[in-house]
């Protein structure tokens, strides 16, 4: 035994001294941070032991737990998540405030740990609108495999997961100076054959059935209520992010935590009959958004602590910039506008900017019209025309808007007479362009004008109607900058409040699964005419029976206004593509009706002078966001009931082959063949 182990043995036989044993050995250690501190790529466990190595700390831990709880008190959903009604019922059935006194409870082995309780809890609540991100642990690397998987149909109807066909194109591209450590990885004849193991079925992932992983997967991934769509998240997609397609590597392939080392597969590669079994090492990538740090301590303070945006501001004192929430929403709103509301999914993952391989991109040059976020393209039929639409916020409101109508215009004069709207992982976006494209699609109709989206209602707790009652007795919001101002809303009948409204008066009771509740009268629409910067075309572009919306069910926020109201309005016929045969899929889901965050709450609480309210959120100490939703939507079908919770089956369910997997012309022309003249 070197002389080194043999002290130690020594003092702990008598146990003693050995806690200053312990503190010197702590203080020869390399500091876990240092270790992966400037570097770009890193083992996860590396980063991992950097994040583990950071204590639990009271103070914060309440902090966070305050600001949970208190900012929950402006979401809409607490009372109907307790148990949302069928068929949602098995998916969503979480009591936050109960998980809030449980987690206030429990001792962590480290605030990495207290992170992925807090965060995991929020996310079971499926609702994309509502989640906790904290910005030190969630993304800051990001853990990569080279194999993105897919989900594939064989012409037998048998459903096997298989390494997605285009992974090694897709991840040589993307990874190009990292892939040898993979190919190195390798065992046998597979040493440097990466590209080899593309489109192989996926027979067994550590040791078991391929599905367990999907199913436990679909645990913990959040942001949608159906089974079906969590599913999906596993597996690789596409969305149009620019005006070309981008490309989601799926939960398998990309974690934004540290949580997995590596994976054990048994496979079967494309026209072999033998199996191997490879083990692939997970590889973290740091995010360049994450800032540069060489020790535990520049670690945590340059990612950790609150930073400008975490925190609202009295809008008297300072103007707003952009908040921490910007990003990790699902759609990359440009820029804050007081006029034009967002209704935006977050997600603990940032937008992809993988790009999609240029063999799956469309050929044909994206058309007149087209903006950042979608973009028109002409089918080789003569006949359908079709929209991307990657999200309701990739650009200004005015260059969507007048790009919507010119694009659809624009296929029109090239002869379609058919539309696909591809809709895949479209998070949402400006509330308004998604009614302006319902409207301009169908034409003026009761279903369009003056309310093409969905009547809402918003919470009405005590300090929302002190936060109103003071912005108009001391006429602190001239600027009409504040959520709270009456003339921002109409009442049902679309009539505008006066500036001395209190709107939250009086409230409206409810006994939600046996916890009284209490929200505002019926909201109409405020899109029309003011919220629509241009004038709208008196005839409908398209018939709506010449009309599909396509997506992987991905589809959330403003999204689903759009895809639901065209879809339960008028008729247009929904398919989601890709999904396991024996599992609904659901067209979209996180419907919501306007989306907001507890720095936006915290403007709303300073500037009305209410920050010192005991119900007031406290500032948040740490680099995090709390999402909600602000308004929700009521429903179609079940007028008296939020949508949220309402049934949105697909028309059909495209299963997805080896040649359509990831091609969105492909896709495109199987839809037209099956739903379209
Ligand atoms: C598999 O076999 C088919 C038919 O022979 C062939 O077209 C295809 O290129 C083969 N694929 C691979 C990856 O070997
Ligand atoms: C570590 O980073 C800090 C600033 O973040 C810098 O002041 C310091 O010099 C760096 N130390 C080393 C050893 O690079
Ligand atoms: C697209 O716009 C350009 C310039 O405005 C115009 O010359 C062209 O004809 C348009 N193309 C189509 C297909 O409308
Ligand atoms: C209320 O808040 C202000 C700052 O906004 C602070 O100066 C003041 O001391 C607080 N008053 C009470 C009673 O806490």
């Amino acid at each position: 035994m070197p002389p080194f182990y043999a002290l130690l043995a020594f003092f702990s036989a008598f146990g003693i001294i050995c806690t200053h044993a312990g503190s010197e050995l702590e203080s020869e250690k390399v500091d876990p941070c240092a270790v992966i501190g400037g570097k770009k790529w890193v083992a996860p466990s590396d980063v991992r032991a950097c994040f583990s190595s950071f204590k639990v700390d009271q103070t914060i831990k309440r902090n966070i737990l305050d600001v949970v709880g208190k900012t929950l008190a402006f979401h809409t959903s607490v009372n109907y998540e307790i148990k949302a009604p069928e068929p949602f019922t098995p998916f969503v059935h979480e009591d936050l405030f109960k998980d809030i006194a449980r987690i206030s409870k429990s001792s962590y082995a480290s605030d990495y740990d207290l992170h992925i309780d807090v965060s995991r809890t929020l996310k079971r609540l499926n609702d994309g609108h509502c989640v906790w991100i904290n910005a030190c642990y969630d993304s800051a690397f990001l853990n990569f495999l080279p194999i993105p998987l897919a989900l594939l149909t064989q012409d037998d109807g048998s459903q096997n997961v298989h390494i997605a066909p285009e992974a090694f194109k897709v991840a040589s591209a993307e990874f190009a100076d990292e892939i040898s450590v993979w190919q190195d990885a390798l065992p046998g004849v597979l040493k440097g054959k990466l590209e080899s193991l593309s489109g192989a079925k996926v027979v067994l992932l550590n040791g078991k059935p391929p599905f367990d992983a999907v199913n436990a997967n679909a645990l913990i991934t959040g942001s949608f209520q159906p089974l079906g769509t969590r599913q999906n998240s596993f597996f690789s997609s596409y969305a149009l992010s620019t005006t070309t397609f981008s490309y989601s590597m799926g939960n398998f392939a990309q974690q934004s935590l540290p949580l997995d080392d590596s994976v054990e597969l048994v496979i079967q590669r494309v026209n072999e009959t033998t199996l191997h079994k490879i083990t692939i090492p997970y590889r973290s990538r740091i995010n360049p958004a994450t800032v540069p740090f060489n020790s535990s301590a520049t670690y945590k303070a340059n990612n950790c602590v609150a930073v400008d945006g975490t925190n609202g501001v009295d809008l008297h004192a300072a103007s707003l910039g952009s908040s921490t929430a910007s990003k990790f929403q699902q759609a990359p709103v440009p820029s804050p506008s007081k006029k034009h509301k967002v209704n935006v999914m977050m997600d603990t993952a940032p937008l992809s900017d993988i790009a999609l391989p240029p063999v799956l991109q469309p050929t044909a040059p994206a058309l007149n019209g087209s903006f950042g976020g979608g973009a028109f393209f002409m089918q080789k039929d003569g006949k359908t025309g079709v929209l991307a639409l990657g999200s309701f916020g990739g650009d200004d409101f005015d260059v969507m808007e007048s790009g919507m109508l010119q694009g659809l215009q624009t296929l029109k004069e090239l002869g379609a007479t058919q539309l696909i709207v591809d809709v895949t992982n479209n998070g949402g976006g400006f509330i308004c362009a998604a009614h302006w494209l319902h409207r301009i699609i169908v034409g003026p109709k009761s279903t369009t004008v003056p309310q093409a989206g969905l009547d809402t209602k918003a919470r009405d707790g005590p300090l929302a109607r002190l936060i109103v009652q003071e912005l108009i007795d001391k006429n602190l919001d001239p600027d009409q900058e504040l959520l709270y101002n009456p003339l921002n809303w109409n009442d049902a009948n679309n009539v505008q409040f006066s500036a001395t409204d209190n709107w939250l008066l009086p409230p409206v009771d409810l006994e939600i699964n046996g916890h009284a509740d209490a929200f505002s009268q019926r909201l109409g629409q405020e899109c029309q005419p003011s919220g629509f910067d241009f004038t709208p075309p008196d005839v409908a572009l398209f018939n709506p029976s010449n009309v599909v919306i396509v997506s992987n069910g991905r589809c959330a926020s403003s999204c689903s206004l759009f895809s639901i109201t065209m879809a339960k309005e008028e008729g247009v016929k929904t398919v989601v593509v890709g999904g396991k045969s024996n599992v609904k899929q659901e067209y979209c889901g996180t419907v919501g009706g306007q989306s907001t965050d507890f720095s936006t709450i915290d403007t709303e609480i300073k500037t009305t002078q209410l920050k010192n309210n005991s119900l007031a959120p406290p500032d948040l100490l740490v680099n995090g966001v709390q999402g909600i939703t602000w308004r929700l939507g009521f429903g179609i079908v079940d007028t008296q009931q939020p949508e949220e919770w309402q049934d949105h089956p697909a028309d059909l369910n495209l299963a997805l082959t080896p040649d359509l997997v990831n091609n969105p012309v492909a896709i495109w022309e199987v839809v037209a063949a099956k739903l379209l003249a």
